[in-house]
């Protein structure tokens, strides 16, 4: 069955977590009446989301979940309220393939219909549809293969490219992982470029950028790479960004041919170090270079300094599971996670030590409070299987205490799914965990999605819910701020 097929197939069933795939069309901008419980009179502000807001254009369907239109999700919380709004990026992109009904471009896991004549030297196209950021004055939707793409806050439209005042250009890219210095305000961020050619053939580079409070400065540096690396996300702490090549590689020559996507070629190699590289963001430059057994790494939790030491958790596998269902997602089983581990970096000796959270469940989309982004801190929160429910999509909610190992496991309901929750504190927070856990649910039971409020530091406590009726597709990164943006 080819994948539009299974696009209609998929449509005609009752009660499938795969529904949670399928495209929401309309543009809302409501107030929700209908909560579940009781909203948080402290909980004020600003939950943005990206996530692809459709898997077809017209009757074609993309070929991987990363290639779909970016939709951006706002729900804003005020004084016990809640207002639901969704409006797609107006990428060229979402443009063409909405005024042609078709897909008119490449994609990380997607070809033009009609061969490799139509694909060769065409460039992936951006759908902006990765994460989502408030930083600077200024909302962005991003995504790793090009430029940000910047909205009104208010109103969720498209104002344009976001180039950072000349530090990007339309053939840079910057990640979907940008992270902001909670002391300096700064937002960190990198992008992985072709910088030329070479005689052993086409040159990359990782291009690290401090994009200064003001959101228009920026401080960049540019390190050379000896090839195209598979790199999603890093680590930030107060005084460094670390990254982490996973032992996976790409073939360029068959997506520049036209006979293969960028998708198609990777493939991880067993035997292959992970190449560690740490940035001096005071200087903008390497101070150390490192290797550690193979392995993939794609989303990090938070990451700090002790003495000589960069302490960072993040998500590791040796499986490429997790890249196989993203191309097939109105197929898929289950949604692969990962284990998280943590890595010391003793930064003067170059000695690591790595070692997994063995107890805690796999999982995958980590989060923590943001007010200690790059400080020391206790707690992650990630999505990840409950253990009456191992298979579909996520469904249940672990918090972590990183000190001790211990954790709680929630699943987030009958029949129900969650995206990426994320942490914010209540209005005068007596701990760390002190706060709400927010997050996308849908209902496979009725096609429906409902933003969960839970009690972080008890998340079976589930505080409210705010009911929408219609479903917001499963999606990727998002941004609270406690910032209102109600015109
Ligand atoms: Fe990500």
């Amino acid at each position: 069955m080819n994948a539009d097929a299974k696009l209609m197939d998929v449509a005609q069933r009752s009660c499938d977590f795969h529904r949670g795939f399928l495209a929401l069309q309309e543009e809302h901008s409501n107030w929700v009446d209908n909560i579940r419980g009781k909203l948080p009179d402290d909980l004020t502000g600003t939950l943005f989301r990206n996530g692809p807001g459709a898997m077809h254009a017209g009757s074609e369907a993309y070929g991987h979940w990363f290639d779909g239109p970016g939709m951006i999700s706002a729900v804003s919380f005020n004084g016990g309220r809640a207002h639901f709004k969704n409006r797609y990026v107006r990428t060229p992109k979402f443009l063409t393939d909405k005024e042609e009904g078709r897909v008119s471009g490449r994609g990380f896991g997607t070809q033009i219909r009609g061969g490799w004549f139509r694909n060769l030297l065409k460039p992936m196209t951006n759908p902006a549809n990765t994460s989502v950021s408030w930083h600077g004055e200024k909302l962005c939707a991003f995504y790793e293969g090009g430029q940000p793409f910047r909205l009104d806050p208010f109103t969720l439209d498209t104002l344009g490219p976001e180039y950072y005042g000349g530090a990007l250009t339309p053939r840079t890219t910057i990640s979907a992982h940008g992270k902001i210095h909670p002391k300096t305000g700064h937002q960190i961020n990198f992008g992985v470029n072709l910088v030329g050619l070479g005689w052993r053939g086409i040159k990359c580079a990782l291009d690290v950028h401090e994009i200064q409070s003001n959101g228009a400065d920026v401080r960049s540096c540019r390190i050379p790479l000896s090839k195209f690396p598979f790199l999603h996300d890093f680590a930030l702490t107060e005084h460094y960004a670390l990254f982490l090549v996973s032992s996976v590689n790409f073939g360029l020559g068959g997506p520049l041919l036209g006979t293969a996507t960028l998708s198609e070629t990777l493939s991880y190699d067993p035997y292959q170090p992970m190449r560690g590289i740490a940035v001096d963001l005071r200087s903008m430059t390497v101070a150390r270079e490192f290797e550690l057994p193979p392995g993939i790494v794609v989303h990090f939790a938070n990451s700090f300094e002790t003495g000589d030491e960069l302490v960072t958790d993040f998500f590791h596998t040796t499986s490429t599971e997790g890249f196989a269902w993203l191309g097939d997602v109105f197929d898929v089983q289950t949604v692969a996670g990962a284990q998280l581990q943590r890595l010391r970096l003793n930064l003067k000796t170059g000695q690591t030590h790595t070692e997994a959270f063995d107890s805690a469940p796999i999982g995958e989309f980590p989060a923590w409070n943001t007010d200690q982004t790059g400080l020391a801190n206790g707690f992650c929160f990630y999505v990840g299987h409950s253990p009456d429910r191992e298979s579909g999509f996520f469904n249940s909610l672990v918090t972590l205490n990183t000190h001790t190992g211990a954790f709680t496991h929630t699943d987030v309901g009958p029949n129900r799914y969650t995206s990426e929750a994320l942490f914010t504190t209540r209005a005068h927070p007596r701990s760390e965990n002190d706060g709400y856990l927010l997050a996308f649910v849908y209902d496979a039971s009725t096609h429906r999605s409902e933003v969960q409020v839970r009690e972080a530091a008890n998340p079976d406590n589930e505080i409210a819910a705010v009911l929408l009726d219609h479903h917001v597709p499963f999606g990727f990164h998002g941004h609270f701020t406690r910032e209102l943006f109600l015109s």
